[in-house]
């Protein structure tokens, strides 16, 4: 990419900034507000900051307070300028080269991992699906858009969740992240431009380098998203596909509201996008309150693609997902994943169609599980670590909490040796380097074992504010 062509106008860098930058001298809090923005991944780097005058006419400054603010930019590495070319963001070097990934061993607590344990019925479930199997066992067992049980027992589901859907148009895939690779696969030629969050799902992420996308990000504070952020990133790198994640977001557990929902739709279709919705946690609500219909509702011509995964809300070695998307579109899939893999398990499809069928419950039973797992983390959290700044989550199976300071690779080898993993910040970025201000904890283990892992946290934590900032390692999640 070259440098300077992703743009940041004076308008949307003024209102990023925020009227709440009180320090003095001025030019140095502008600073400090801009590279954190950059910290925290939401001005990804090599994005060409406004002429000056422009900044200090949106922020009403003289224009020497945003040279000045520029400079300090420069001077602390988070700016590089060109004499006719302008200035673009970069990440202070981080010195010398990288060590062995972190991961963790069976005595650590792992709060890096966001799955929960299996649900119950898996069971009974399996037995039922292994009378049912002699029935299939008269085939030949390959069913290639997924077995029409299952189909249906989906497409219900969106019914019930408010979004009118046939069998027909459900395609069902060995996990979600297949789904997400292969919709990378038939929906961006390489070099076309995707659109991620920034943070976001890092194997979403590394489904979209594989295809050689060019990945442009959109910075989404812990509080959701910042729309006036999301309709430019459409505008300006026309996307051939946005992937986002409005339900319970993986790290920030944010919820997109259905105004939201329905500008990112419309946005999507002026600049021609196809939009990945990844809802594979959007079934763990844990507050009662209205989660919207899923962002699909919006669509009015099939450039919505939702994808879904039995992972969460019943388990992860089910390894089963699926793709909701119009009939077409499902051929599609079913002809672009043949290059890979055929079919997925008879059995584990049978499972899962017989778990859905007492989907109420099993919400139900994982809510409760996860609001005492989330609100013991959270207690836990303001009693040991009370600096550290979190927005609870009303959903899913992390919270997102933001350090005083950007030491979340250091917090993670410190804790490493105190018996306890969380997922730094960096992992859920696109650029390496930012979003060092952030861990991602997940809530997955009980009330007793999250505590010990807050007490082991808090001790790594004292250490590492103690100590200069260790060697980057490959981070591990
Ligand atoms: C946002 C998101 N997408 C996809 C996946 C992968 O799901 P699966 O296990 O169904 O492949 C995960 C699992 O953590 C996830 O959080």
């Amino acid at each position: 990419m070259s440098a300077g062509e992703r743009r940041i106008n004076g308008h949307l860098l003024a209102r990023l900034i925020g009227a709440s930058v009180n320090e003095r001298p001025y030019y140095i809090a502008v600073g400090r507000a801009i590279s954190g923005l950059v910290l925290d991944g939401r001005i990804p780097t090599h994005t060409r900051l406004p002429a000056e005058r422009e900044l200090a006419t949106a922020l009403r400054v003289s224009r020497n307070t945003v040279t000045a603010a520029y400079t300090w930019l420069r001077e602390n590495g988070f700016l590089d300028s060109r004499k006719g070319a302008g200035s673009w963001t970069v990440l202070p070097d981080t010195g010398p080269g990288r060590s062995a990934p972190l991961v963790p061993n069976a005595e650590h607590i792992d709060l890096g991992v966001a799955a929960p344990l299996a649900a119950e019925g898996l069971r009974e479930a399996a037995r039922l699906a292994a009378d049912q199997l002699t029935a299939h066992m008269g085939g030949l067992g390959y069913a290639l858009y997924g077995l029409p049980e299952l189909r249906h027992a989906i497409a219900r589901r969106y019914v019930e969740r408010g979004l009118p859907t046939t069998p027909e148009q459900i395609f069902v895939t060995n996990g979600a992240q297949q789904a997400v690779a292969l919709l990378m696969e038939m929906l961006a030629e390489p070099g076309d431009t995707v659109l991620m969050e920034s943070p976001t799902y890092p194997h979403a992420l590394a489904a979209a380098r594989h295809r050689g996308a060019r990945l442009r990000t959109v910075g989404i504070p812990p509080e959701g998203w910042d729309m006036d952020s999301v309709a430019d990133s459409f505008r300006q790198w026309k996307p051939a596909l946005a992937y986002l994640i409005p339900d319970f977001q993986n790290p920030t557990g944010a919820l997109m509201d259905d105004d939201e929902r329905k500008a990112v739709v419309s946005e999507a279709r002026r600049a021609g996008a196809s939009v990945v919705v990844d809802e594979s946690v959007a079934e763990l609500a844990i507050d009662s309150g209205d989660q919207p219909a899923p962002l699909a509702v919006h669509d009015r011509d099939s450039r919505v693609f939702t994808v879904g995964s039995a992972a969460k809300l019943l388990w992860g070695g089910l390894r089963i997902g699926w793709v909701r998307a119009s009939p077409p579109m499902v051929a599609e899939l079913m002809t672009t994943r043949q290059r890979f893999d055929l079919a997925s398990p008879v059995l584990e499809q049978l499972m899962v169609t017989h778990l859905l069928s007492d989907v109420l419950r099993i919400r139900a039973e994982r809510s409760r599980e996860l609001c005492r797992n989330r609100d013991a983390i959270a207690r836990a959290l303001r009693d040991r670590l009370p600096d550290w700044r979190f927005t609870r989550p009303s959903g899913g199976l992390v919270l997102w909490a933001a350090l005083p300071q950007p030491i979340a690779t250091a917090l993670g080898e410190t804790s490493h040796r105190h018996g306890v993993h969380p997922a730094p910040g960096p992992v859920f970025g696109a650029g390496g380097g930012t979003l060092e201000h952030y861990v991602r904890l997940a809530y997955t283990q009980s009330p007793e074992v999250l505590a010990d892992a807050v007490r082991r946290l808090a001790e790594a934590y004292a250490e590492t504010v103690a100590k200069p900032a260790p060697t980057p390692r490959d981070l591990y999640v």
